[in-house]
């Protein structure tokens, strides 16, 4: 537990950008809004040590006494993603260059090398000092390293730093000639110095190398961090020490990968829409961060640890907007109630509480406008009323801590793919590894499944049916993973575009899906990508859309063919019984309504129960169970109230529940449920 039986709550909080008066409000706000953690210091690097070698902790000793004197816990930063003017004149050479060759000046944030020794020297040194000043602090609840690791850098630090990583992994030059495919374009390398990071390049760049640069700073900056985190750790060994995941397709971090080395899996979430799809991104990115969790579990348990950080799958929202979110051209405002509605949903996921960015609007900089528990207009508004108000919500949910979600279908989920996705000579640019996952996952959820996103290679026990959308990538032991699980009585959906290319983004040839043919009983002869807007009729009455294929069937059933074009009498939707489990192909994106139902049936052949089949549409059901009790979280997104038959008790009310809860419109009930109901 983070904090002895309390869910977290509260935000990022800058003090240093408060005259002290204002501190002491704040710490008054924050007890009337029942806050029980705040994460202090992220940017306060130039006010910690505002020349080199000189600090000034005064201010944060004073800061995190006044904050333990409130109750409240800290999740202490370590301010290392914004280094101070004074560093970036120091070290020109740790400044950030651009793929284009363009060296980055001081003047945002995130401005440094992640691979320059001066950097990682200064981030170990500020980072040492917060660890030996603030060990044994009350307030210290945990540690959060840095923010939101994701920039990158094409300098010469970056590029030895690259060279290094390739003969860790490859050992010998031809071995990493073989793997990128050198002999096309006459890229053959005959010296390591002639290797480089992907800068911008006339024509298309080689796809592999492109690849391996983007695990290869996932690496890079899992080692900055890593060095962080072990000075803290000695330090402290009790605190958990995590750092905020930022999402998104550009971010060259396998968040996977990292979710091993973090005591605590935390995600910023910002969702790019402000309608309905913001519920699906917020279902998304929180189960997401509950696979990364207990991959990171897996991890350990494999490793003959006993301590299972993400044991439950539990992690943590450490960002999140209260109001005005970012959509492109403006700012969205939530409306009333979504902020406690779209906070409950990432709890029902999994999430140990709700944080946000930020506690107090900033009067200045370059986020003034970014929505705050206590903005502009001050405490006498509506959205801190509403952070009260989610305050003492979150209080009377803590016991849910306990409960894990169940989930009894898996997603498969792999940073590699989405990259090597991202290469620019595809058959087609719609089809792209995250789109596929959220659409798989969006379906599902609509269908009223609950899913868990696994990595390749994370055990499948307990999951009745494993999904596959664009899974791009697959080595052999990807290949053995998915035919061991369904030879041995698991189900499959393979979506197209899986299991097409070898880890080095080279092709399995033979016919697609290389990696997955015998299990398919299917041979992919021929890719024909459709054109915006284009469908392809489906004899079953719906249509697909941006992706067709010629299917040959070997040994596999059709279960719906292309109904018209060159196709046309050609299987789309194939099934193949392989051992004991059963593995379908799809090799079109199917209308939502046909997607819905393949999927239904196909979790419905497999034996997986949907985890609330009486709540009407639009009302999002997840239910956490623990040794003791489970808890339905029910949240109606619509406009009306809705009924949902369950029994129990609602959390949120004290109210018990005979047989069924009444939802207001935009309303959530939390029910521990009746044993036996
Ligand atoms: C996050 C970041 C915060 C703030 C926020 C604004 O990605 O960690 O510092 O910039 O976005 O949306």
């Amino acid at each position: 537990m983070v904090l002895d039986g309390r869910l977290c709550y509260g935000g990022d909080y800058n003090p240093e950008q408060w005259p002290a008066e204002v501190w002491e409000q704040d710490v008054e706000l924050m007890r009337q809004a029942r806050v029980t953690l705040v994460t202090v210091g992220v940017f306060a690097w130039s006010r910690l040590e505002p020349a080199p070698g000189r600090y000034t902790f005064d201010w944060l000793d004073r800061v995190l006494d006044l904050l333990h004197g409130g109750g409240i816990r800290v999740a202490l930063a370590t301010p290392t993603a914004s280094p101070p003017p004074w560093f970036s004149l120091a070290h020109p050479d740790a400044l950030p260059v651009t793929v284009d060759g363009v060296r980055l000046h001081h003047g945002s944030r995130d401005t440094y090398c992640a691979a320059a020794p001066a950097y990682r020297a200064a981030a170990r040194r500020i980072t040492g000092l917060l660890a030996e000043r603030y060990a044994d602090h009350p307030a210290l609840a945990l540690w959060h390293v840095h923010n939101e690791y994701g920039t990158t850098c094409h300098c010469h630090h970056a590029e030895a730093g690259f060279r290094r990583w390739l003969r860790d992994r490859y050992r010998d030059l031809d071995a990493l000639n073989d793997a990128w495919t050198t002999s096309f374009w006459s890229q053959h390398h005959s010296d390591w110095a002639q290797v480089s990071t992907p800068r911008a390049t006339q024509y298309l760049p080689n796809p592999s190398q492109v690849l391996d640069f983007r695990r290869y700073w996932s690496d890079e900056l899992l080692a900055a961090y890593v060095e962080q985190r072990d000075l803290l750790r000695a330090a402290t060994p009790a605190v958990p020490v995590t750092t905020n995941y930022v999402l998104g397709d550009w971010v060259p971090v396998d968040h996977g990968r990292w979710a091993a080395e973090v005591d605590l899996v935390a995600i910023d979430h910002y969702p790019s829409d402000a309608g309905p799809a913001a519920e699906e991104q917020i279902a998304l990115a929180a189960d997401l961060a509950r696979g990364w969790a207990r991959h990171g579990a897996h991890h350990h348990a494999r490793a003959g640890d006993d301590d299972l950080p993400g044991a439950r799958g539990s992690w943590l929202l450490m960002e999140s907007a209260p109001n005005l979110i970012y959509t492109p051209g403006r700012m969205h405002t939530r409306e009333p109630g979504r902020m406690a509605r779209h906070s409950l949903a990432y709890v029902a996921r999994g999430s140990r509480g709700a944080m946000f960015f930020q506690w107090r609007a900033p009067r200045g900089g370059a986020e003034l406008f970014h929505s705050a528990l206590v903005p502009h207009a001050g405490p006498d508004s509506r959205i801190f009323r509403e952070a009260v108000e989610l305050g003492g919500m979150l209080d009377r949910l803590a016991e849910v801590d306990a409960g894990a979600v169940e989930a009894p279908v898996a997603i498969a989920w792999d940073a590699a793919s989405g990259w090597a996705l991202q290469q620019r000579a595809l058959p087609s640019d719609r089809i792209h590894h995250h789109t596929e996952v959220a659409v798989a996952h969006r379906t599902l959820r609509r269908a009223g499944y609950a899913c868990d996103p696994v990595l390749p290679g994370d055990p499948l026990t307990g999951y009745a049916l494993l999904v596959l959308p664009a899974l791009y990538l697959a080595g052999d032991d990807t290949a053995a993973w998915v035919r061991d699980y369904v030879h041995g009585g698991g189900h499959v959906v393979v979506g197209y575009l899986s299991g097409v290319a070898d880890e080095h983004a080279r092709i399995r040839l033979g016919g697609y899906p290389g990696a997955y043919r015998d299990v398919l009983g299917v041979r992919v002869e021929e890719f024909h990508p459709l054109a915006d807007g284009e469908e392809v009729p489906l004899t079953g009455g719906g249509t697909g859309r941006f992706w067709a294929e010629t299917v040959r069937l070997a040994g596999a059933e059709p279960v719906d063919a292309y109904a018209a074009g060159v196709l046309a009498g050609q299987p789309a939707v194939t099934r193949h019984r392989y051992g004991d489990g059963v593995a379908w192909y799809v090799s079109t994106r199917p209308d939502e309504g046909t997607y819905q139902r393949l999927l239904d049936e196909a979790a419905r052949v497999a034996g997986a129960p949907p985890t609330c089949p009486d709540a009407p549409p639009g009302v999002e059901a997840v239910r956490r169970r623990g040794p003791e009790a489970s808890w339905l979280f029910l949240l109606n997104h619509t406009a009306s109230a809705q009924r949902v038959p369950t029994a129990g008790v609602d959390l949120l009310t004290g109210a018990v529940v005979e047989d069924a809860v009444t939802l207001p419109a935009g309303g959530v009930a939390v029910v521990r449920e009746r044993a036996g109901a």
